[in-house]
């Protein structure tokens, strides 16, 4: 059996410099999923559910459907929450996406609030003297910093989709509350900033938030964020053009400039948020609707589900034959992600295609069922032609059947790790999104080329797969989930474990997250599995050629909802400490 415990090449530096491949990767020996397997029930509701990966964050969600609000109303609220209590993805200083259901008008959209290159970073901007790439360019300086889009997102969201009965002051005042009068720091949070330590403290203005005595803030201590406080009362009173325009935005652009990045406060004040049209597809009598370019997720999705829908999964979530045919269908969709996807701003990314039933059946017409195919001999399904023309996850469902799957995030933990100073805003270094140049991996491992290479204004594409699945019209499945590229196959599974074997919707988030991403030519598996699974069936997986690499870290964290006869069922993944499913 093949296994490295370690992580790999790109991964293994990034842990080294103190941040890590898989941002949400917190190491965690209490959250193990084999002991909690089965044991988990989903937490039951009337009218509504917030599940987010902050126990703070979710109850002023769940105050604000109490209140009358609606699901969008809660999902602001929330984000502007994960942003004092879970440092390490929920930002003002990063970006996400919405994918909202609107059950009265059967409308569904999609919020786009990526960040966006500055106007001077351009195809060199990550290469070194030599033009070869550098990834700490990216991931470390103020160049892979991209205009903050959340505070944007969120606002822009409350304006078009919230019920109106709540002013942003409103929704913003329970964050600005925590800020100055400080959150008690509990175990996650105290793993997050001990484990990131580096990340965080090498910044002073970031060490003087987030320790104390130059050691990192630890259980017992209060984190006290009197800047973001301040910043977010600012926001709260004149709306988001405090935050984009004047002496914020001023203070965030000398901040990255002073790192080394090109932001200008020109750059900030041209932020806008965009209304999308969701990506659509069904599997299996359930309506998908996701998040489409600038993420890749939603389309891959559709895609994976469309090939998967072929096949029978008779065996069980984790029989050898499932496994086998989901990590095929992974390399395939994951080939394409690769060459095809990007900013839709720039490039044609042809959607009607990747994701109609057509190609799907090509793909798994591709697939041998006895053995693996290499992802040498795996390549981009299409020929390109015109057609016309450290995140975290949280799902809100509220009385009246409306639903919000929003995915934010800095891209990894604590993003960039600096505050800009006198703001109290963590930025974020999402422009290791980027394909910093042709086939070079990036932070997560993931290649790409010239549709994904970095521009002027350009969104570097995003895994970030929030979804909502429809039954009959009805709100069904509410998922997503952080993890960079590991997000896609993450939902995957939530949605088949929910579908294909009908588990309820705590055993489906309990799976064990199997992972597959074309390059590098390698099965990611969490190491649940291992003892999960007797060892003949590993060895029955790897009689397909399989090579199996079973990860430090677990993968994922999709707080999610189902909506069943039962009632409104939710589970905030139990793969992290703090997190809370609740409803009323
Ligand atoms: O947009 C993306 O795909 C990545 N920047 C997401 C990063 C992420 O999920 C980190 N959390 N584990």
């Amino acid at each position: 059996m093949a296994r490295s415990v370690s992580a790999l090449g790109a991964f293994a530096l990034l842990i080294a410099l103190g941040t890590s491949a898989f941002p949400q990767a917190v190491p965690d020996p209490e959250t193990d999923i084999v002991r909690l397997a089965g044991a988990i029930k989903p937490v039951v509701a009337k009218n509504g559910m917030v599940t987010t990966q902050d126990a703070i964050a979710t109850r002023i969600g769940v105050t604000i459907l109490e209140k009358g609000g609606n699901a969008v109303d809660a999902a602001v609220a929330v984000g502007f929450a994960l942003a004092v209590t879970h440092p390490r993805a929920g930002n003002l200083g990063g970006g996400g996406f919405f994918v909202i259901w609107l059950a009265e008008k059967q409308q569904a959209v999609a919020l786009d609030f990526r960040e966006i290159a500055p106007a001077a970073i351009n195809a060199k901007s990550f290469l070194d003297e030599n033009g070869k790439p550098d990834i700490s360019k990216a991931t470390r300086t103020g160049l892979g910093v991209g205009v903050p889009g959340s505070v944007s997102g969120l606002a822009t969201a409350l304006e078009k989709f919230g019920s109106g009965k709540f002013t942003l002051e409103d929704l913003i005042a329970p964050a600005i509350k925590l800020a100055r009068d400080g959150i008690p720091v509990e175990s996650d949070l105290e793993r997050s900033i001990n484990f990131f330590q580096k990340t965080l403290l090498r910044w002073p203005s970031t060490a003087k938030i987030f320790a104390k005595d130059g050691a990192p803030l630890k259980q017992g201590d209060l984190l006290v964020q009197r800047d973001l406080a301040n910043t977010l009362e600012a926001i709260a009173k004149n709306g988001p053009d405090a935050f984009y325009k004047g002496e914020i935005a001023d203070k965030i652009s000398l901040a990255v400039r002073e790192a080394g990045g090109v932001m200008t406060s020109d750059d900030i004040a041209k932020y806008k948020t965009e209304i999308l049209d969701v990506v659509r597809g069904n599997y299996r009598g359930y309506d998908i609707l996701s998040m489409p370019p600038p993420s890749s997720g939603g389309a891959l999705l559709v895609q994976l589900l469309n090939i998967l829908e072929g096949f029978d999964f008779k065996g069980g979530p984790n029989a050898p034959h499932t496994l086998h045919l989901m990590v095929e269908a992974m390399k395939r969709a994951y080939a394409d992600r690769a060459e095809f996807f990007g900013d839709p701003a720039f490039i044609n990314v042809p959607l009607t295609r990747l994701t109609s039933k057509e190609y799907a059946a090509q793909l798994r017409a591709g697939i041998n069922l006895a053995q693996t195919t290499p992802s040498s001999q795996i390549k981009a399904g299409l020929t390109p032609k015109k057609e016309g023309d450290n995140t975290t996850h949280f799902s809100v469902v509220d009385k009246d059947g409306n639903a919000v799957a929003a995915t934010v995030t800095l891209n990894l933990n604590f993003g960039l790790g600096l505050v800009a100073e006198g703001t109290g805003v963590l930025l974020n270094n999402e422009l290791d999104d980027f394909a910093l140049a042709p086939g070079v991996p990036n932070a997560f491992g993931l290649v790409g080329g010239e549709a994904n290479a970095p521009g002027p204004g350009k969104k570097p594409l995003s895994s970030m797969t929030p979804t909502i699945l429809l039954k009959d019209g009805k709100v069904s499945l509410v998922t997503g989930s952080p993890g960079g590229s590991t997000i896609i196959t993450t939902v995957l599974r939530v949605v088949s474990g929910v579908i294909d074997h009908k588990l309820n919707i705590a055993d489906a988030v309990l799976l064990p997250r199997i992972h597959h991403q074309w390059m590098p030519d390698e099965v990611r598996a969490e190491r649940a599995f291992e003892r999960m699974m007797p060892p003949e069936q590993w060895i029955a997986f790897e009689t397909y050629g399989h090579k199996v690499d079973f990860f430090r870290f677990n993968i994922g964290a999709a707080n999610s909802i189902l909506v069943t006869p039962e009632g409104i069922t939710g589970v905030s993944d139990p793969r992290y400490l703090g997190t809370l499913a609740a409803g009323h």
